[in-house]
C-alpha cells in the first residue's frame, strides 16, 4: 500500500493505474469503511481511499477540531483489506491552498432538508469536496455508505447533473451486533451513552415492521419515536419517512421508502436510516 499526500503525485500514479474505484472518507477508519474498500476492490484495477477531515463541511461549534485524525491506524486497516490501494492523505494547503474554497457546489433544496436543516451549508461542503477529490482521482466508481443517505442521494444527483463520467456504488450499513449502525462518531460515546445508542435503531425497525404491515400515519409513529427518545435523553433532531427514490415527503402509495433520523446523545450526533419496500 502507497501513501500520497500532493495532487502532483497522485495525478502522476493515476497516469498507469487502470481503471480506479474510489472510496472518500474523513479517517478514522471502521468496518463500515472496510466494507466499502472491499467493495472498491471488486470494482476496478486499482483502489483509492481518501483521508481528508473537510473543514468545508462542518458548521461553527460542530467537531471538526476534536474529528479524529489517526491515519497510521487507518492505512493499517486499509492495507489489511486491499495491499495494492493508495492512500491519499492531502493535508489542508493542498486541497484548500487559498484561505477560502471560492468556488463551490451548490445542491438543489434538499441540502436545506434533514440532516441540512441542522448543518447549513454541510452539504455544499461536501459536494464542493467530492468533486474537487473526483477532478483529482478520476475514478471509474466511486463507493459510498447508505448510512449517509441524504449525501449519497446528493451526490448521486451531482454526478448525473454535472455529466461527471462515475459510477455511484451505494453499500448497505455495517451495524454492531445489537443493530448500531457503524460510525466514526461512536468513538465519542461513554460507556452509558453506547449502551443507549441502539435504541435508534430498535425505533427504525420498530416503524418499518408497522409501515411494512400496511401502517400509512407517517407522522404518528414518528411522534411516538421522538417521544420515547427524548423520554431516554436524547435530543432529536428529526425522525422522517421519505420516498427511497426521490427523498420528497412519503405519500401513503409510494412503495419505496426510507425512514431517516438524527438524533444527539449526550454530545455527539448520531443518524441513521432503514429503507422499506412495501
Ligand atoms: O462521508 C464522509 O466521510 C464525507 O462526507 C466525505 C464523503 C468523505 C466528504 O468529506
Amino acid at each position: 500500500m502507497k501513501i500520497i499526500h500532493t495532487i502532483k503525485e497522485l495525478r502522476e500514479w493515476r497516469k498507469t493505474a487502470g481503471t480506479v474505484a474510489f472510496v472518500p472518507t474523513m479517517g478514522n477508519l471502521h468496518a463500515g469503511h472496510m466494507a466499502l474498500v472491499r467493495e472498491a476492490r471488486e470494482r476496478a484495477q486499482s483502489v483509492v481511499v481518501s483521508i481528508f477531515v473537510n473543514r468545508l463541511q462542518f458548521g461553527q461549534g460542530e467537531d471538526f477540531d476534536r474529528y479524529p485524525r489517526t491515519l497510521s491506524h487507518d492505512a493499517s486497516l486499509i492495507e489489511h483489506e486491499c495491499p495494492h490501494a493508495v492512500v491519499f492523505a492531502p493535508d489542508e494547503k493542498e486541497l484548500y491552498p487559498h484561505v477560502i474554497q471560492q468556488y463551490k457546489v451548490e445542491p438543489p433544496a434538499l441540502q436545506d432538508e434533514l440532516c441540512g436543516a441542522f448543518r447549513p451549508g454541510h452539504f455544499r461542503g461536501v459536494a464542493t469536496v467530492v468533486s474537487k477529490l473526483f477532478n483529482i482521482v478520476q475514478p471509474t466508481v466511486a463507493c459510498f455508505g447508505k448510512k449517509d443517505y441524504q449525501q449519497l442521494f446528493i451526490l448521486q444527483q451531482m454526478v448525473e447533473e454535472l455529466n461527471m463520467p462515475i459510477d455511484v456504488v451505494p453499500v448497505d450499513t455495517g451495524r454492531a451486533g445489537d443493530g448500531l449502525a457503524l460510525s466514526s462518531r461512536n468513538s465519542y460515546l461513554s460507556e452509558a451513552e453506547r449502551a443507549e445508542a441502539p435504541r435508534l435503531y430498535h425505533h427504525l425497525t420498530r416503524m418499518r415492521d408497522a409501515i411494512a404491515s400496511g401502517e400509512r400515519d407517517f407522522a404518528r409513529l414518528a411522534e411516538e419515536t421522538i417521544e420515547d427518545l427524548v423520554r431516554h435523553g436524547w435530543v432529536v433532531d428529526y425522525v422522517e419517512t421519505r420516498n427511497a427514490r426521490t427523498l420528497k415527503p412519503a405519500v401513503h402509495t409510494d412503495h419505496a421508502l426510507v425512514i431517516l433520523l438524527a438524533a444527539r446523545i449526550g454530545s455527539t450526533r448520531l443518524i441513521d436510516n432503514i429503507e422499506i419496500q412495501c
